[in-house]
This record gives C-alpha cells, structure tokens and sequence, in this order.
C-alpha cells in the first residue's frame, strides 16, 4: 500500500467521463511531477492501464468500484480486478455518484470495505448540497456520511477523506478559505480515528486558489475535476 506519510501534500485529479487515448498520451508526456507531493490521476476506467507509471510519486486510481465482489453483476468492477491490475487508489461516493446513480451510505461503506481489503486507498467523498448548507445542515450531514459510510476497517494510513461540497463542485464556487478549514477540522474531530487523517478538499480548484487551500493548516491536497484535464494548468496546481 502507498505510504502517504511520504507526502508533503496529495493532489487527485477526477477525470469523470473525459479523455481518450490521444489525450492521455499527451497529458503524460507534458505532465511536470513535485517528487514532494503524491499525484493521482483518475482516468474512466479503461484507461487506467495505459496510465500505469513507474514514477514513484504518480498513482493511477479508479473513480469507483463494485460493492460486490464478485458474481451476475453485469458492468461492475471488483476491488480485486483493480488491485490485479495495480491499481492502488478509487475514488468512493463522489456526489456525482450519490446524486445519478442513487448511491447510499451504506453502498459507499461496503466499497470501502473491499477496497481496503484489497490494500486500495479509497478516496472517500463527503459534502452537503446548497440546501443543506442554507439550514445549517453541513455538521449533520457529514457526520451521518462519514459515521454510516465509513467501516470500521479504515483508517488514516489505508483511506483518505476528500471533503466536496455538493455546490462548489464545477461552479466556480468555493467556500472561504476559514470555512474549508472549520470543515476539515471537524471532520478530523468527529472521532479520535479521524484525527490523523488526511482530508483533501475539492470543489472549484484551480491553480488560482489552489496554492492558498492546500497551505490551510487542516488541508492535506486537492481533489480537482475541471482543472484537472488541462494538463499545463494541473502542472501550475501541483507545481
Ligand atoms: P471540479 O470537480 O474541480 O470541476 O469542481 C471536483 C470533483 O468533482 O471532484
């Protein structure tokens, strides 16, 4: 499993449904590494091979997985298909997945379990929406999502936590640099165990605001969507 203890900070880039072979051999060859920082790109899974690196400080992740781990599940894929392919990082439970694919707490709880069981670092997403920001909601909702969403089996060397709200994803929007770091703070807080992990915030990152959200003393890295299929831009983030 990666030592994530090695890394002054961990920048994840979430390509969702983009990209193709051309780009990604591009995207690869411009791509200008920090050996400080732990990179890793999420590419649709059928690239996730021709992605594989030798660098040290580059990783390939997927952008979800199974809850099952094996069986008549036509179009899943297993944690342990990911982890014969040397896949060491997955995304789980981003609000993309919530919100089109009816994901639950629970689904999210059981890819984690596997995953971990696999020796695969899930990228665990929590956020509220907009609503749920506006009625003070935030605390409630991200304690239910991490309290029923998270097996007891993580922890802070074998998962991290990227905090996304539902809103600032792709708006433009961000939280204040002092609320980003309240929320991780609770996060961290909301139990022992939480205290040391890493806690990646993600929503609207670009090399603009990128340098002051990751010197936030509760930021651990990013997760970027958007700004992560610029490759020159992605550089100036992780630069
Ligand atoms: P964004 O997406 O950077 O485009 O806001 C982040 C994400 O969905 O992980």
């Amino acid at each position: 499993m990666v030592n994530l203890d090695k890394y002054s900070s961990i920048f994840v880039a979430n390509w969702k449904l983009n990209g193709n072979s051309s780009f990604l051999k591009d995207y690869y060859e411009k791509l200008k590494l920090n050996s400080n920082n732990c990179t890793i790109i999420c590419p649709p899974s059928i690239y996730l091979k021709s992605l594989k690196t030798n660098n040290e400080n580059l990783f390939c992740g997927a952008q979800d997985i199974s809850s099952f781990k094996e069986g008549a599940y036509t179009g899943e894929l297993s944690a342990s298909m990911l982890k014969d392919n040397n896949v060491d990082f997955c995304l789980v439970g981003h609000s993309e997945r919530r919100q089109h694919f009816s994901e639950t707490n629970s689904s999210v709880n059981s890819k984690i379990a596997n995953l971990i069981e696999q020796n695969i670092i899930p990228v665990i997403c929590v956020g509220e929406t907009l609503e749920q920001k506006d009625n003070n909601l935030t605390e409630e909702i991200l304690s239910t999502q991490i309290k029923n969403g998270i097996p007891n089996s993580a922890n802070y060397k074998n998962a991290i936590i990227a905090y996304e709200p539902v809103w600032a994803i792709g708006t433009g929007l961000t939280p204040s640099l002092d609320e980003i770091n309240k929320v991780h703070d609770l996060i961290k807080n909301f139990d022992q165990k939480f205290i040391n992990f890493k806690v990646l915030y993600g929503g609207s990152v670009k090399s603009e605001n990128s340098k002051e959200i990751t010197e936030l003393s509760r930021v651990d890295g990013c997760l970027i969507g958007g700004a992560s299929l610029k490759v020159e831009e992605f550089n100036k983030i992780i630069s």
